[in-house]
């Protein structure tokens, strides 16, 4: 039989319940993942009860709400409130999302409020998102050219720059990155499919004039060929986006060059 051992700190707790709102007769009850690096504790999850005649409609409002009214100490991060950002990316109700552009009537029962999965956690609901934000980095995210810069800008047709639709939206939010399994078990590794969106989005960008050198980069076992087309980046993409398309488009260029 085969003998797991869990990492340390793997094993969640049951937390602290925390005292209703006074007076509050529209309660909605929130379990939200708790874990701080300077307690040398297991996580917990710890319960919580929003008055939702008070608080606003997105699952953010009431992370806010909580911080706010009832314990500062909770950790997470948010910017924009409004889904272009992409910092307030966690797990909410089983799947990764963007926190304030998930309503609260979207979810039936407690809420249930994770970091995003696979990720080593910062505190809280904070993923380190440094491998990820390493291998954005290696695909060498911006226009690459040799010819000599125009006078006033690369100019692109309306053709060719609709050719970017449904790449140029992503937020880099990581919500698909972090529900691959491919990228779960190869994450050192296997680029995954927010940065592989990325890395098509240059590449088939009319203007690029690197394309062969960064295909060359991407030809390799594990940065690009470890998609296996299970499809959750799609599902989970809180833009609606596509990276599994994308990747298998980066595919078919490596097939085209070659022949
Ligand atoms: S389609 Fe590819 S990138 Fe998307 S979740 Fe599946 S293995 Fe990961
Ligand atoms: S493709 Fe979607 S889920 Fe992935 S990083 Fe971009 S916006 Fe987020
Ligand atoms: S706070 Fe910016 S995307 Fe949610």
């Amino acid at each position: 039989m085969v003998e797991l051992t869990l990492p340390k700190n793997s094993k969640i707790n049951p937390g602290k319940t925390w005292p209703k709102p006074q007076g509050a007769t529209n309660l909605r009850e929130y379990k939200i993942y708790r874990w701080s690096p300077d307690d040398d504790q297991n996580p917990r999850l710890d319960t919580y009860f929003v008055d939702m005649d008070d608080c606003g409609p997105m699952v953010l409002d009431a992370l806010l709400y909580i911080k706010n009214r009832i314990d500062p100490t909770l950790t997470f991060r948010r910017s924009c409130r409004e889904g272009i950002c992409g910092s307030c990316a966690m797990n909410i109700d089983g799947a990764n999302t963007l926190a304030c552009t998930k309503g609260i009537d979207e979810i039936g029962g407690a809420v249930k409020v994770y970091p995003l999965p696979h990720m080593p956690v910062v505190k809280d609901l904070v993923p380190d998102l440094t491998v990820p934000y390493a291998q954005l980095t290696s695909i060498q995210p911006y226009l690459k050219t040799v010819s000599p810069e125009p006078a006033k800008e690369w100019l692109q047709s309306h053709e060719d720059r609709q050719k970017l639709d449904g790449l140029y939206e992503c937020i880099l939010c990581f919500c698909c990155q972090t529900s691959c399994p491919s990228y779960w078990w190869n994450g050192d590794r296997y680029l995954g499919p927010a940065v592989l969106l990325q890395a098509y989005r240059w590449l088939i960008d009319s203007r690029d004039e690197a394309t062969g050198e960064r295909l060359n980069d991407l030809e390799d076992p594990f940065r690009l060929y470890r998609c296996h087309t299970i499809m959750n980046c799609a599902q989970t993409c809180p833009k609606g986006l596509n990276p599994a398309k994308a990747i298998a488009e980066i595919k078919k260029m490596m097939v085209e060059r070659s022949v």
